[in-house]
């Protein structure tokens, strides 16, 4: 069934694991909802991360409630699949994919052209999740040789 956002009119979706909150995830969501007036942020559950070999810090429910928190997120979806991203768009009248610019013209998100606008983003740059990670390592190994 279409769902209906009361009456926001203009929906906006982006895909995204959102693993170890920062300002670098902040940026893209704020720049996300100022395309739209509803934002929808659909997340890899921790069995799709498996699939793709990635192994989230954080699990899915507390990613989840983590950007349920955030104040330009609307509404939190799973993500399960590489192939649901169609049915998504058709089932919340979505207007706007975006994603951001890492994702620049992939086959993953330009066909749904064909169903809505796709945008790509610019990222902020030095940061990702996987940056914390390897700094956060580099930093308990420094710690440890005290
Ligand atoms: N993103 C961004 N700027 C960054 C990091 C991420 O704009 N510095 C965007 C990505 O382009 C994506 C969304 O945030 O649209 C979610 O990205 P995700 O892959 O979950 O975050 P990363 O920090 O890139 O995680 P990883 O290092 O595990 O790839």
């Amino acid at each position: 069934m279409k769902e209906k956002h009361g009456n926001k009119n203009k929906v906006v979706l982006t895909y995204g694991t959102f693993d170890i909150l920062h300002y670098g995830h902040i940026r893209l969501l704020k720049r996300a909802k100022a395309l739209g007036d509803y934002l929808i942020v659909a997340i890899s559950t921790d069995e799709f991360n498996d699939i793709k070999g990635k192994k989230a810090y954080y699990d899915y429910e507390t990613r989840k409630e983590m950007l349920e928190a955030i104040r330009y997120v609307d509404k939190v979806i799973p993500e399960n699949d590489w192939e649901q991203k169609t049915k998504d768009v058709l089932d919340n009248n979505v207007d706007i994919v975006t994603m951001g610019d890492d994702w620049t013209n992939s086959a993953r998100f330009e066909y749904l052209r064909e169903y809505c606008d796709v945008v790509y983003l610019s990222r902020t740059e030095n940061i990702s999740t996987t940056r914390i990670k390897s700094d956060l390592e580099l930093t308990n190994e420094e710690e440890t040789k005290k």
